[in-house]
């Protein structure tokens, strides 16, 4: 079917069904374009926690359709793609958390968002991007494990001065598909550009970089940016939504890099989920109930 037709179908649905739809910023264009609400991990948990549409339609990966329904459980969850997994996410298990529990019994367990709800259930606090080093820094005096972004936490221990125990997972968009070499190559044909960096890249590019913030920090900070060029490193979803919002600035993305579970969500998977009621999210309430304290906990500090 056209874009059109699906575009028009997918708005009939969504008013038949009482439902919104949330998109992540690394969703194809095509999805941001009909979403209702666009953006990253945290605001898009924020704005599924405040909904009063019965319905949730999440276009991004399954550890954000999870944080939706355990945020505000009375809504149905759907995923279009139930194969839109978070390779990152899939880095840290249940089993892992606890042998990890028992060698540091008196630390803090900081979950990424991008966890399984299973995770989140065993850990103390959520963070995001967004908000990672801010609310570590709430806990200068606890042993923390931070999981399962080695990145974000070597990235935050140099903020904070302090180290972290780390976990051993990374999201091989940011820590494969960019490269130093691409990176310095960019800067020195565009000398004026601003450079801009998701944390969940190594080291060596941060380090090279004028501002590591998440996806909607970046985004803000382009729009509200005296620069005329800017030099992206994350994923290319992010890209076109500033070249969208930012016709008169240039962008130069750092490499082609994609995250195909991102991508999995087509206008055709949101029409037939809307029409079918697929996939719905579950989340069993042993679960749920302690993963909802460490949301909470992230949500009333950020
Ligand atoms: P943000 O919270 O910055 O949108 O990041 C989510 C993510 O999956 C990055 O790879
Ligand atoms: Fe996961 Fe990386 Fe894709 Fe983000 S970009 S959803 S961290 S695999």
């Amino acid at each position: 079917m056209k874009h059109n037709n699906l575009t028009a179908e997918i708005a009939s649905l969504k008013s038949r069904r009482d439902a919104v739809i949330l998109a992540h910023n690394y969703q194809r264009r095509e999805i941001q374009e009909i979403a209702d609400h666009l953006g990253d991990s945290l605001e898009l948990a924020i704005i599924a926690s405040r909904c009063d549409q019965k319905m949730i339609v999440f276009c991004g990966v399954r550890f954000m359709a999870e944080s939706a329904k355990i945020l505000n459980p009375s809504k149905t969850v759907l995923l279009p793609e139930p194969e839109a997994g978070c390779p990152l996410a899939d880095c840290a298990t249940v089993d892992q958390v606890l042998r990890y529990r028992q060698e540091y019994p008196r630390a803090l367990f900081v979950a990424y968002i991008n966890t399984s709800a299973a995770v989140k259930a065993h850990c103390d606090i959520c963070v995001t991007s967004a908000n990672a080093v801010r609310i570590i820094s709430r806990f200068p005096d606890r042993e923390i494990v931070y999981l399962p972004d080695k990145n974000l936490a070597a990235y935050a221990e140099s903020i904070l001065n302090r180290p972290l125990i780390k976990w051993p997972g990374q999201c091989y968009v940011h820590d494969h598909l960019l490269s130093l070499e691409k990176m310095s190559r960019l800067k020195e044909k565009h000398p004026g550009a601003m450079v801009m960096t998701h944390p969940e890249a190594p080291m060596d590019i941060l380090n090279i970089s004028d501002l590591v913030a998440g996806t909607s920090g970046m985004l803000k900070a382009v729009s509200l940016g005296k620069n005329r060029e800017y030099i992206i490193g994350t994923e290319i979803g992010l890209v076109d939504r500033m070249q969208r919002e930012n016709p008169d600035k240039i962008f130069h993305p750092v490499a082609e890099a994609v995250c195909s579970q991102m991508k999995l969500t087509t206008l055709q998977s949101v029409a037939d989920a809307l029409r079918e009621g697929k996939t719905e999210i579950h989340v069993p309430e042993s679960d749920a109930v302690p993963a909802k304290r460490a949301l909470d906990r992230m949500l009333e500090m950020s």
